[in-house]
């Protein structure tokens, strides 16, 4: 549940009329509601009920720092991929002991990072990482957390480019490699193994897998028991799917019951790294109409904004809903909602039926996660504003990139 309601023949984010935050910031922008995020924060959270755990917010869903602060302010831990997410969670006043570091490629000069900071565990996705963060350990003279993502080999039943779990992908130790990895990880001696983690893929919309994951993962865990490599948490990453459209996920708190009875009275922490269902649906993407226009086959509704600044459409074929601001009466017709970008590629919606005059605004819903963090400068337009609501307050939170920023750092050639 999220806090974009009509009012008055009008979209509302908290008690902020979308139209004036429009006027007052312009269009693109992204807008994001406070209460949202913390109701979906909270919905995870407090489903744990007493048992011993952490979430770790996904910084790759949405890392505008105002968002981590947030989350830092409800004592979130963070999942991280990239010394630059460190980075912005230290930034934002998030607690380093509660941050992993996920990723298939950590550099040397990121684990270095990380360990200075005192992270809470590195998410180990193979052998040859695990060397190589042993190295660097000892190169500073300390011991760093070790959790070894293994790959489950469980179908999530998603978009390819977002299934995580097959053994065909490149994430995490393949399953019947997990025993020695995990002995010759215990036997290092500047490392420290204290869990285990894996992530199946992400917007699964169904328990199941995350379930089916669990089990295996406890069922190794007991086999390690048993060569004496005892674990203190068991991560299983994000993934809940969230409603974009008709999709029907588990709620967070219908999720985490899901997980609780197999791990039964084990003291073992769980952490859990959510991202979208924290963040998708606490976003819109508000974007103005700048020109209709009548196709042979079909009729295109021009927008301000494009691929570059949500890219989900255009990359997966994602369908989000686009919505008026302010509803008009009139003829509606179907539309392909497309950008000013120079690719057939460009659009933010097909077919979709409204009754729209140039001027417009429309949001585009479910944009609060991966949707800023995914855009990027193509066409050289520059990044949209980020704004976030706080019941009747509305709070710039990222300023639109002036031009020339477009060209930061770029020199010319000598003479
Ligand atoms: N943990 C790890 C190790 C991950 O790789 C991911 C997402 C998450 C947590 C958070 O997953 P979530 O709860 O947000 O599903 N750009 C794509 C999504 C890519 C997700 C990649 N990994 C999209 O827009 O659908």
């Amino acid at each position: 549940m999220d806090f974009f309601n009509y009012s008055d023949g009008q979209l509302m984010a908290e008690s902020v009329s979308v139209a004036q935050a429009a006027e007052r910031f312009g269009t693109p922008c992204y807008l994001y509601s406070r209460a949202t995020i913390e109701r979906h924060w909270h919905a995870f959270s407090d489903a744990m009920g007493g048992r011993e755990h952490l979430i770790c917010y996904a910084v790759k869903a949405n890392s505008n720092l105002a968002v981590l602060n947030l989350m830092a302010r409800l004592g979130s831990g963070f999942d991280i991929v990239s010394g630059g997410e460190l980075a912005r969670v230290l930034q934002a006043g998030g607690d380093p002991a509660k941050v992993v570091f996920s990723g298939v490629g950590k550099t040397e000069a990121e684990m270095r990072q990380a360990l200075r900071a005192g992270i809470l565990c590195f998410n180990v996705e193979s052998e040859a990482e695990l060397e190589r963060l042993n190295r660097v350990a000892a190169e500073l003279g300390v011991s760093a957390p070790v959790s070894l993502r293994i790959n489950p080999d469980i179908d999530a039943n998603s978009h390819p480019y977002i299934s995580t779990g097959l053994k065909q992908n490149k994430f995490g130790i393949p399953w019947d490699r997990a025993v020695p990895v995990y002995q010759r990880a215990a036997q290092l001696e500047h490392l420290r193994v204290t869990g285990m983690d894996c992530h199946i893929g992400s917007q699964l919309t169904e328990a199941r897998p995350f379930v089916e994951a669990l089990e295996r993962l406890l069922g190794l865990m007991d086999q390690l028991g048993d060569e004496g490599i005892e674990l203190e948490h068991l991560d299983l990453g994000g993934g809940l799917g969230v409603p974009y459209t008709d999709e029907r996920p588990p709620s967070p708190a219908e999720y985490v019951k899901a997980l609780l009875p197999s791990l039964g009275d084990r003291q073992l922490k769980l952490i859990l790294e959510p991202g979208r269902a924290i963040m998708a649906n606490a976003g819109i993407l508000v974007t103005k109409v700048e020109f209709l226009k009548r196709g042979e086959d079909r009729d295109f509704a021009i927008v301000d904004a494009a691929m570059n600044d949500l890219l989900r459409p255009s990359l997966y074929g994602a369908v989000q809903p686009i919505v008026p601001v302010q509803p008009r009466q009139g003829e509606a017709r179907l539309y392909d909602i497309v950008g000013p970008v120079c690719e057939t590629g460009d659009f933010l919606g097909k077919e979709r039926r409204l009754a729209l005059a140039p001027g417009d605004l429309l949001a585009v819903r479910g944009a609060g996660a991966y949707g800023f963090t995914m855009a990027s400068n193509y066409n050289s337009r520059p990044r949209v504003a980020e704004l976030m609501a706080d019941g009747e307050r509305l709070h710039l939170i990222r300023e639109r990139e002036p031009m020339a920023q477009l060209w930061q750092g770029e020199r010319l050639l000598p003479e």
